[in-house]
């Protein structure tokens, strides 16, 4: 039920527009964090912070506003899924 809500609203574009905050999909995460597997172990890395924190962290990494070892390619939809992925691989 939940998940046909948010296909409707991705479909009319509400979401999008709105500019709401997302729960990411963990599941489809997964498969685009790959990348990022290589060098954090989720685990270990991100033990005590949540999707939010992870996702407010990938923005600015985006932003250029805070450091990171590598420049990530991530593109803003993706954001939500690999933050809920990680907070959720553990
Ligand atoms: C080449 C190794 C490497 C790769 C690949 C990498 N990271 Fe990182 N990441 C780091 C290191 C090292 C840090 C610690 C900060 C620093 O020194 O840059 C970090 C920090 C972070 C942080 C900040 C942690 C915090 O305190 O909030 C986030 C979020 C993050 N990485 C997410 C990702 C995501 C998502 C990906 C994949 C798209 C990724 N990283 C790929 C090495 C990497």
């Amino acid at each position: 039920m939940k998940k046909q809500l948010l296909a409707a609203l991705f479909a009319s574009g509400a979401l999008v527009s709105s500019g709401a905050a997302l729960a990411g999909d963990a599941k489809a995460g997964e498969a685009k964090a790959e990348p990022c597997l290589e060098c954090h172990e989720p685990a270990e890395d991100f033990a005590d912070t949540s999707a939010a924190e992870i996702e407010a962290s990938l923005k600015k990494i985006l932003a250029g506003t805070m450091k990171h070892k590598e420049k990530l390619t991530i593109s803003d939809a993706d954001i939500a899924d690999i933050a809920a992925y990680l907070a959720s691989a553990k």
